[in-house]
């Protein structure tokens, strides 16, 4: 039990860490995911990628075994996610290549009612949108990403119409689900935020079914925490919307050695701690989600210079981020 029944959760790859039988120490990472956590993330499940590989296929077998395994353990289920420019599959890039907007719309909407539909009931949360922002911040702004995105690109010319429709297909195949906006550098209030407070507004004034923002709570200790995730937190809440951190972790470099030293292990668990901190004092705040709880299935290191980012060893031994958590709770 956490106070206001904010949710605790961590990601999990079903494909890979619930499917895989032969996995190392999967066992023991499966009761610690039961046991420790009231809400799952499928990692990478529910991505068009994994969930919708061919045009007329969907897989749902890693989505399953999350939605499975959660209901087993008496845990609440966030959706993760139906509209981003990443893990796309080749038919969505080629096809991609000469779709009009009419054309994206349909596949878009296709998948939408599809997946959102299947779970329907079953999903709390749903990320709608992941990181539609870019954040290339001194190159005249902020803008959509109205390249990289390939939905946004068939539909340039009016994006936020897209978005607003994807939240009101979502809603209709699953009116109980709570929609969210998501990205990363999104903790704080800065320049990307900014425009996320601006196009909320905007969707909510469409009358957009937008319920949630998300800060995926991605740090790294090469950088400094931006104090006013609170404010910016707030913010959001002050429009009505349910706010949550979804993606916490906090990288770092480490040493030859390859550990960290003391310093930044206190550190690390500082800034964890902040970010529950932040979603503890604001009422909105639904859920604290970390991106994985063991180094050892951590995607840090396989795409940054950077590790020991979760909170737990490759052994599951609780790190002082760990301990940090559990007692602001
Ligand atoms: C990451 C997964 O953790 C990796 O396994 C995968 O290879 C790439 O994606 N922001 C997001 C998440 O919204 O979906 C990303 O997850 C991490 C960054």
């Amino acid at each position: 039990e956490t106070p206001r029944d904010l949710k605790i959760g961590s990601a999990v790859w079903g494909q890979r860490d619930l499917l895989d039988h032969d996995r190392k120490n999967g066992g023991e990472f499966q009761r610690i995911l039961g046991a420790e956590f009231n809400s799952l993330t499928p990692e990478n499940d529910m991505k068009w990628a994994e969930v919708h590989p061919e045009p007329d296929v969907y897989d749902f077998s890693g989505a399953d075994a999350v939605v499975a395994f959660a209901k087993a353990h008496r845990q609440e289920v966030r959706g993760h996610t139906l509209l981003w420019h990443s893990q796309n599959p080749q038919w969505v890039i080629d096809a991609a290549a000469d779709w009009t907007c009419e054309e994206a719309r349909d596949v878009l909407e296709d998948h939408v009612r599809t997946v959102v539909g299947r779970y329907a009931g079953e999903i709390y949360e749903w990320d709608v949108a992941n990181e539609i922002f870019q954040d290339d911040w001194d190159e005249g702004g902020v803008r959509l990403r109205t390249e990289a995105n390939p939905f946004l690109k068939a539909c340039a010319e009016d994006p936020v119409a897209l978005l607003g429709d994807v939240f009101r297909w979502a809603h209709e195949a699953d009116p109980e689900a709570v929609l969210f906006l998501n990205d990363y550098n999104a903790e704080g209030i800065n320049a990307k935020t900014d425009a996320y407070y601006e196009l909320a507004q905007e969707l909510l004034a469409d009358g957009a079914p937008l319920h949630g923002f998300g800060a995926q709570g991605h740090l790294s200790l090469q950088y400094g925490f931006d104090e006013s995730i609170q404010e910016n937190f707030e913010r959001f809440a002050d429009l009505g919307l349910k706010v949550a951190v979804t993606e916490a972790d906090v990288r770092m470099p480490l040493g030859e050695d390859g550990e960290p030293d003391a310093e930044q292990i206190a550190l690390q668990a500082e800034r964890y701690d902040k970010m529950l901190q932040a979603c503890l004092d604001v009422p909105a705040c639904t859920s604290y989600t970390v991106w994985g709880f063991d180094d050892g299935r951590s995607w840090v290191p396989g795409v940054f210079p950077e590790g020991y980012a979760t909170i737990m060893t490759e052994e599951f031994e609780k790190k002082p981020a760990y301990h940090a958590l559990l007692e602001s709770l």
